[in-house]
């Protein structure tokens, strides 16, 4: 029989500890599991801006029919003044599609890295976000390796990270997390962007820019800077996007793949190549979320409404990164980190400990979504976790 040739597949570790921690009654438990923003009362909440642009949505929209592969084209655009500034988002050479969440974009980008070239190779920092190796790894894309960041000490690990670019040749491809580092929170400082901006130029590499947590870490220009520094250097880059956090769109799966080429000709001929792979996937992308975007970014009201919504967000989390840092000293290099996620020193026995015996969700990996804490939480998690972490350490 033909399904009987199937292996049983472990599940998503990430997607399943949603379903476990959704699943467990305790009404105390800490759930850092998948990374969603949480309000002070515990909510992931529809941000005003989102429910506004869906009013108007409701009132003008008068068709359901198809867009093409790339999607409109008109969100495209708006997203890449946001992304890129001014300098770039009239720059020819770099195109765009709208794509189903982060996760199409990093799949199509792998897909036309393929295409273009099949024997490419693309270096990964490690840690990277798990979902990166099975998604880049399905279009058959060789990876490598390179040092990003220690976790039993808390560092960046930026001379080795450089040695392996250095080794890297012109072509290959360099995998980059734009700001809020997932799973590690730590980002390359201003001068390492330059200097990676420098490798890039010199070295022909080309980067493939992850960024889904533009305005989380520390708004919405400063998260997009090295971004934009990087692709300005760069002759031919991608950049795989996201709204899914800072809208709080998530179910709707709403993103963009960008891509650089060496003239505005090449740039035409890449466009057409994502139309057809995009075809091939999925055809079209899922409207209703980048609609949302459309609206607020092309509304002046809106849109000054939704900067404030992700400075709200963004503050709330700084605030609860201080909250960890001043609970115990051993914390103090999460205030240093950026966005959504760190990591703790943890082992799998503790984290295990700490689901069964206090309902604490975590990643095994010991990531925790710092925007995940409840009012008061932040605290109680440092007091329960205490014992667990290894005593000499001074981090950060
Ligand atoms: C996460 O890392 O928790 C999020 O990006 C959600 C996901 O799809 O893994």
């Amino acid at each position: 029989m033909l399904f009987d040739q199937l292996q049983r597949q472990p599940s998503d570790s990430l997607l399943g500890l949603i379903a476990m921690a959704n699943k467990d009654p305790r009404p105390d438990k800490i759930d850092l599991g998948v990374g969603v923003y949480r309000d002070a009362e515990g909510r992931t909440p529809i941000l005003r801006s989102v429910k506004a642009a869906e009013k108007i949505l409701l009132q003008t929209q008068d068709s359901k029919s198809y867009l093409g592969p790339e999607g409109d084209l008109g969100f495209v655009e708006l997203v890449k003044a946001l992304l890129f500034g001014d300098a770039l988002a009239s720059d020819e050479r770099v195109v765009g599609v709208q794509t189903p969440g982060g996760c199409g974009a990093l799949r199509l980008g792998a897909e036309l890295i393929k295409a273009a070239g099949p024997n490419s190779r693309i270096f990964v920092g490690r840690p990277t976000w798990p979902n990166h190796e099975p998604l880049i790894g399905a279009a058959g894309v060789e990876m490598v390796d390179y040092p990003y960041y220690d976790r039993d000490t808390a560092t960046l690990q930026w001379d080795a990270m450089r040695e392996a670019l250095m080794g890297a040749q012109s072509g290959d491809v360099l995998l980059l997390h734009g700001s809020c580092h997932n799973p590690a929170g730590a980002d390359l400082t201003a001068e390492m962007w330059a200097e990676v901006a420098s490798i890039v130029s010199t070295r022909g590499l080309i980067p493939f820019i992850d960024i889904a947590y533009q305005g989380l870490g520390n708004g919405l220009e400063n998260d997009a800077a090295g971004t934009r520094l990087v692709v300005e250097a760069a002759d031919q880059a991608l950049i795989a996007q996201s709204c899914d956090k800072n809208f709080g769109l998530y179910r709707e799966r709403t993103g963009t793949l960008f891509v650089k080429a060496a003239t505005s000709g090449a740039a035409g001929i890449v466009f057409g190549n994502l139309l057809q792979l995009a075809r091939r996937m999925w055809s079209m992308p899922p409207d209703h979320g980048a609609a949302i975007v459309h609206a607020i970014l092309d509304d002046a009201a809106l849109r000054s409404d939704w900067r404030a919504e992700v400075d709200t967000m963004h503050r709330r989390i700084r605030s609860l990164r201080s909250e960890l840092a001043n609970a115990d000293r051993r914390l103090a290099y999460i205030d240093k980190q950026n966005g959504m996620f760190s990591l703790l020193p943890l082992s799998v026995a503790s984290i295990d400990a700490l689901r069964e015996d206090h309902g604490v969700y975590m990643a095994g990996s010991g990531r925790i979504n710092v925007a995940g804490f409840a009012e008061g939480e932040a605290r109680r998690f440092a007091a329960l976790i205490a014992e667990h972490l290894p005593d000499s350490r001074t981090r950060g």
